[in-house]
């Protein structure tokens, strides 16, 4: 596993052992897409790969860093580090932004490795950014708080990398459990543990996603309009996500900020729906899968041919109830549900037709909700 190869890639690197090793894992969303950033309900569960971060000090006064997954290696000022456009920014944004918590930086040496696969949307960048969070406490010997080390690690990714995402993927890295999903109401920051012991087939269309960073962005301004739009009608509102489709409809908005926004209530609604369901009878409501893809491909207009393509096979695949994309979408990943010899029928099928439509060889994993961040080796005092 990567705690393995992050300690000898440690070794390699710097000589001598790392003093504190943490390692958090990558997520798939079950439900509840771009309503995190709308102050809505998102439901993420861990996947069983991870990303390690081994560290220890640095012999001089800058920071340096290496990776098994990148030829590059980073040096970095502790302090005053500038936004280098490289993996390691993810590791120096997350220093700086633990200072927030009272962990002054010091010069470190960071070795990683990760079975996440990065640009696929499993949030890789988030599971570097919380795996340094809880290794840079462990080495300073902060008291255990995660939903502050959460907190921090997505300061990095929006103040230093500038990614203006969410709350969803950083609290789902630090605070997921085994066979649990994780229900965060994003406007409160508050979290709830769902026992949940299905497997879920996550499908890589392997799409480049070039656009993803923009268009999001654009998203995002669009639901600051519908908000914008509604408070005009009911200036108490706060958040989307947390308005009645009746006010959207009631509001003055052009029509493709009123689809965007319409997205955003009625995926909450899902959320609410479908975590009640799992609460209640312990199954995956796939129903509400089809029905959230099919409003992030219509109103949200998120989607790809690659992601459609799935979604209609799994709903031509016999004993699968449910397949939608997963993620911020414009490529990346889908999932689906349903008995497992189902899905399996569903990967091992679709991947020869897949490859051959597309010309692109997807990849995918049958997984269960595994365990968030941890730390693997205690500093030594
Ligand atoms: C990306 C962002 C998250 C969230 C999703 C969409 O993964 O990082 O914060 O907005 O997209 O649900």
């Amino acid at each position: 596993m990567s705690a393995k190869r992050a300690a000898a890639a440690y070794r390699r690197a710097f000589g001598g052992e790392a003093a504190v090793i943490a390692s958090a894992p990558g997520r798939v969303n079950l439900i509840g897409e771009h309503t995190d950033y709308n102050g809505g309900d998102v439901l993420p569960m861990a996947l069983s790969l991870r990303t390690t971060v081994a560290l220890g000090p640095s012999p001089d006064a800058m920071s340096h860093a290496v990776s098994e997954q990148s030829p590059q290696a980073g040096t970095f000022s502790p302090t005053s580090a500038d936004r280098a456009k490289a993996w390691w920014d993810y590791v120096a944004g997350t220093g700086i932004a633990m200072r927030a918590l009272g962990v002054e930086p010091r010069p470190m040496n960071v070795a990683v490795a990760s079975d996440v696969p990065s640009g696929a949307g499993l949030s890789s960048s988030a599971a570097l950014e919380v795996a340094t969070a809880f290794a840079l406490a462990a080495w300073s010997g902060l008291p255990k708080d995660d939903v502050a080390l959460a907190r921090a690690a997505h300061r990095a990714e929006v103040d230093f990398v500038g990614v203006p995402c969410g709350i969803m993927d950083q609290f789902a890295s630090a605070l997921a459990h085994a066979e649990c999903a994780l229900l965060v109401a994003c406007d409160r920051e508050e979290t709830t543990l769902v026992p949940m012991r299905s497997p879920v087939l996550v499908f890589d269309t392997r799409t480049p996603r070039a656009l993803r960073t923009s268009a999001f962005a654009t998203r995002r301004m669009e639901c600051e309009e519908a908000l914008r739009a509604v408070q005009q009608v009911e200036p108490s509102v706060r958040w989307l996500a947390r308005c009645s489709e009746e006010l959207v409809l009631r509001s003055a908005m052009s029509p493709t900020t009123r689809k965007r926004a319409l997205h955003v209530v009625r995926e909450t609604a899902r959320v609410a729906a479908f975590a009640d369901a799992l609460l209640r009878t312990g199954t995956l409501d796939g129903s509400l899968w089809y029905a959230s893809h099919a409003s992030l491909r219509g109103d949200y207009q998120c989607s790809t041919p690659e992601l459609d393509w799935f979604v209609d096979r799994a709903q031509e695949t016999r004993g699968v109830t449910g397949a939608r994309l997963t993620g911020a979408g414009w490529g990346g990943c889908a999932i689906a549900t349903g008995p497992e010899a189902s899905l399996r029928v569903l990967a091992d099928g679709a991947s020869a037709p897949f490859a051959k439509a597309f010309r692109r060889q997807p990849r995918h994993w049958l997984s269960s909700a595994s365990e968030g961040a941890r730390v693997d080796r205690e500093p030594v005092r």
